[in-house]
């Protein structure tokens, strides 16, 4: 499993110990770049994310909640993230964009909304190395699991396919789900809350990567 901890939900005026927790215990940065537009809330963009980049050298996880990415999107080439994952519904480029940030060695991410069905995904999933399935609305975190999410998780694991693309799930999973999603065939896990709740950092991460790990064990026992 690879843990993406979603920024937004840190302490955003301690940022510095927060990232120092996280080296070398987690796989991504899951940065959430909002715009007040394609979601309600603002958040930060490319400036606060270069700041952040110097203070830390994990992986950068780029999930753009904003209206017509393809003006956001070369803004973070030089940063040099992991990938850049875009919304479907927010764009009627995908396929150029997508090939777009691929040109720039960086991996090209699409994300779904809740309600927004995988056939958006029939003509892209040859253009793309991740898909994102929201399983909250997105613009806040804290929001509470949407069910239907395990069985488009499901769904979407069949329609890849043998191709290499990262299925990776964001929005209210903490200990008490994770497991059942990474069965479901999630395999990057972003968790905003619950890896920053009360300020034990380490031992959320750590409670996460249990309850993973005991429900992958129980399903390979049975
Ligand atoms: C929602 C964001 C999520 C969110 C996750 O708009 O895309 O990444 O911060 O936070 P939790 O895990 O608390 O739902
Ligand atoms: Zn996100």
């Amino acid at each position: 499993m690879d843990l993406s901890p979603s920024i937004l939900a840190a302490d955003l005026t301690d940022l510095k110990s927060s990232l120092q927790e996280l080296e070398g215990k987690v796989e991504y940065l899951h940065m959430d770049i909002m715009d007040g537009h394609f979601v309600p809330t603002l958040s930060f963009g490319e400036l606060y994310t270069r700041l952040l980049k110097q203070h830390t050298g994990i992986p950068l996880d780029v999930h753009l909640m904003v209206s017509q990415p393809e003006k956001e999107v070369p803004k973070y080439f030089e940063l040099e993230p992991a990938n850049i994952t875009f919304h479907v519904e927010a764009t009627d480029f995908s396929v150029r964009l997508a090939r777009e940030i691929r040109k720039q060695g960086i991996q090209a991410g699409v994300s779904l909304n809740p309600a927004t069905s995988l056939s958006s995904l029939d003509y892209l999933l040859d253009e793309i190395d991740l898909v994102l399935i929201m399983s909250v609305e997105p613009g806040f975190y804290g929001q509470s699991f949407i069910q239907s999410s395990l069985e488009k998780i499901e769904r979407l694991r069949e329609l890849i396919g043998d191709r290499d693309i990262t299925i990776e799930v964001d929005g209210g999973i903490d200990a008490s789900n994770i497991g059942r999603i990474m069965e479901a065939g999630a395999r990057r896990i972003v968790a905003g809350s619950a890896c920053f709740k009360g300020g034990d950092i380490a031992g959320n991460v750590s409670r996460l990567r249990e309850a993973a790990a005991v429900s992958l064990d129980s399903k390979h026992a049975s």
